[in-house]
């Protein structure tokens, strides 16, 4: 982080849910980077919110006889509320229902298309709604589910508007040529490499199917269509700081870093290049993406009721231990794991006996030598090598944080607790007081206080509370002054008397969490799941919709096939190819209505394309169609 002006990002984050350890884990890495960079003395500016738009929030919204803004703006708070219980010091919480936001997006489609980046065409794809994702047939998995969360995709043919992603492959490849540290870690810039390699596809930009995002600007005078979700959600990191209107914090951008998980690497690190690329703005300087949480080893689904809830954790074992426990736990871009077990040990070992038990054993041994005095002038002359080896090690660690590798950052800073302890044991404070060797026991006792409050200063990022708390026992204040005097300047604190404070991280002997399942509820679970059965989210994906026959025929050459057109609220008839020739005749169907799944793959019978599947009930009596009890408006959902 070379220049003064620094810029960090979260995702913004869906609001179809409620956050859990893989948002507080991403968003908990930003704050303690914002945090770093001020406390270095850098002006910083944060960004987090929440990604209000797109088809799947409309649904969820609809599914719970909510109005989309409604929804949007109660989830919205709740994340909100748990980033300040997380401590999480973002300098701007954005919406992107917020209208600044809009306005920013609606300009730089604009701009776009000034710029002849946007042009309109057909789209026929197939769309992953829960991804808000368009793939090619050859993306998708047994020519049906999403290559990224395996769920169905529907055929989607439509009017939109495109950008022009494959213009920028070229100039995609030598930024990342030229910028080999641009995504983070370096072992995911191949992927994304390969990915432009194998050619690029102007993107579908506007959606015309729903209508919850931001509308076109004026000036397209297209009324029709809303933006795709992932240009208004990647336009937040500019938007957030005037982007297209009070550009003053435009100074912050290029962004130092865009913080994400790795399912969401290739639109940070592929589409948003590009649209910046066409805003002739700067690209960000780094994409870093971290890996997926598991608990106990198992994949977290809200089915198996096992998705880590950030405050219930936090809740039971402390906020920072937990903020401590992600950073250290897992090395950044690798999955990692979820346990009890492990955040225990985490808390009694790392916390407990390495760095609350060295506070311990200072307030311990000056109360009793010295009634508390420390004094930092005799460390050189007598303790000189642990006093330059402890320095080095900070002044050296900084560029961990820069790669990434913040586990290796809480290992390495970890170093000097252990330098410190083993002077106690080596040194034997007892034995230089025995000897009447006191101003070596008082440099001693100096030595160590002066080591946890440089391990504490840098520590502060991540543990910003629990690190206030140990300064005030050694009678300093964590801030920039304090950083350039005992990191940077190698400095020792000014004299003082220690304030003896209650234990910071009392041993944990059990599972603070109880599983929440009891047998009885166990049993039910297991039952359900013999009995394959599915959530409400799973029986939304399957869209019903109400029908009027418009047209109806036989299918020639065919006994069983009826062939039907049949209305369902589109700009034209759906045709359907209909197995129900014995018991319907197509004037029996004309005008009539029908009940219709409107999101199946089309399929090919007897040569003739159908694009949907009537519903119908049958016995050993015969088929009878499903029909609504009262004629309703054709495309009225069903559910
Ligand atoms: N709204 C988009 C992001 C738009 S950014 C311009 C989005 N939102 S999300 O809420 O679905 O996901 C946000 C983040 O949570 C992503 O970075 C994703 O990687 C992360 N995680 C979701 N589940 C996760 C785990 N199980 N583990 C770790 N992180 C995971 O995508």
């Amino acid at each position: 982080m070379s220049c003064k002006n620094t810029y960090i990002t979260t995702p913004i984050y869906y609001v179809n849910d409620v956050a859990h350890i893989g948002h507080a884990y991403t968003t908990v890495i930003a704050d303690m980077l914002a945090r770093y960079s001020r406390l270095v003395g850098r002006n910083t500016f944060f960004l987090t919110g929440t990604d209000e738009h797109g088809q799947k929030i409309e649904q969820s919204a609809k599914q719970r006889g909510r109005a989309p803004q409604e929804y949007a703006d109660e989830i919205s708070a709740t994340f909100k509320n748990l980033w300040d219980d997380f401590e999480i010091s973002y300098d701007k919480f954005i919406r992107t229902t917020d209208n600044e936001h809009k306005i920013g997006v609606q300009k730089a489609f604009e701009v776009m298309m000034e710029n002849g980046d946007v042009y309109k065409d057909v789209y026929s794809g197939n769309y992953c709604v829960s991804c808000e994702t368009f793939f090619t047939d050859k993306q998708l998995v047994n020519d049906e589910f999403c290559p990224d969360c395996g769920k169905t995709t529907s055929v989607i043919e439509e009017e939109s508007y495109f950008f022009r992603l494959s213009k920028y492959e070229d100039k995609l490849l030598q930024y990342y040529k030229e910028n080999e540290d641009f995504i983070l870690p370096r072992s995911k810039r191949n992927e994304i490499i390969r990915f432009v390699e194998g050619g690029l596809n102007d993107l579908s930009v506007t959606r015309t199917s729903f209508e919850w995002g931001v509308k076109l600007p004026k000036s397209a005078n297209d009324p029709k269509h809303v933006m795709y979700v992932w240009l208004d959600a990647l336009m937040n990191y500019v938007t957030a700081l005037g982007y297209g209107q009070d550009e003053a914090k435009m100074e912050f951008w290029p962004a130092k870093v865009h913080l994400i998980g790795k399912d969401i690497l290739r639109f940070h690190a592929v589409y948003w290049p590009a649209f910046l690329m066409s805003l002739g703005l700067e690209l960000p300087k780094h994409v870093a993406a971290h890996g997926w949480w598991t608990r106990d080893g198992q994949k977290m689904s809200k089915s198996k009721g096992n998705v880590v809830d950030p405050k219930e954790v936090a809740d039971a074992y402390g906020i920072e231990n937990f903020r401590y426990f992600m950073m250290r736990e897992v090395p950044f871009g690798q999955d990692g794991d979820f346990s009890q077990k492990a955040l225990i040990d985490r808390i009694n070992s790392d916390l407990g006996n390495d760095l609350g038990n060295l506070l311990n054993r200072i307030i311990g041994m000056s109360g009793k030598y010295f009634e508390g005095n420390i004094k930092g002038a005799d460390i050189e002359k007598y303790y000189a090598s642990e006093l330059d080896e402890v320095n080095d090690k900070l002044g050296s660690i900084e560029p961990l944080l820069y790669e990434m590798q913040i586990h290796r950052f809480l290992e390495e800073l970890w170093k000097p607790l252990t330098v410190a302890n083993q002077a106690i044991d080596r040194y034997q404070p007892w034995t230089l007081m025995k000897e009447g060797r006191e101003e070596e026991a008082m440099a001693l006792v100096g030595l160590i206080a002066n080591i946890l409050a440089k391990v504490t200063v840098l520590l502060h990022p991540f543990m910003p509370k629990t690190t206030d708390k140990i300064a005030e026992a050694l009678h300093f204040s964590i801030d920039t002054p304090a950083y350039e005097k005992l990191i940077k300047n190698k400095g020792v604190l000014e004299d003082f008397v220690i304030t003896k404070i209650p234990p910071l991280f009392p041993r944990i002997e059990e599972e603070l969490l109880k599983d929440d399942k009891g047998a009885e509820e166990q049993k039910q679970q297991e039952q359900e799941e013999d009995l394959n059965l599915i959530t409400i989210d799973q029986f939304f994906e399957t869209k019903l919709k109400v029908g009027t026959v418009v047209e109806a025929k036989e299918v020639e050459g065919s006994s069983k096939l009826l062939l039907l057109q049949v209305d369902i609220g589109e700009a034209a008839p759906r045709q359907v190819v209909a197995g129900i020739k014995k018991y319907y005749s197509a004037a029996d169907l004309l005008d009539s209505q029908v009940c219709m799944v409107a999101n199946l793959k089309p399929a090919k019978l007897m040569g003739l394309k159908s694009e949907g599947m009537l519903l119908a009930a049958k016995d050993k009596k015969g088929l009878s169609l499903i029909r609504p009890e009262h004629p309703r408006k054709a495309g009225s959902d069903i559910g």
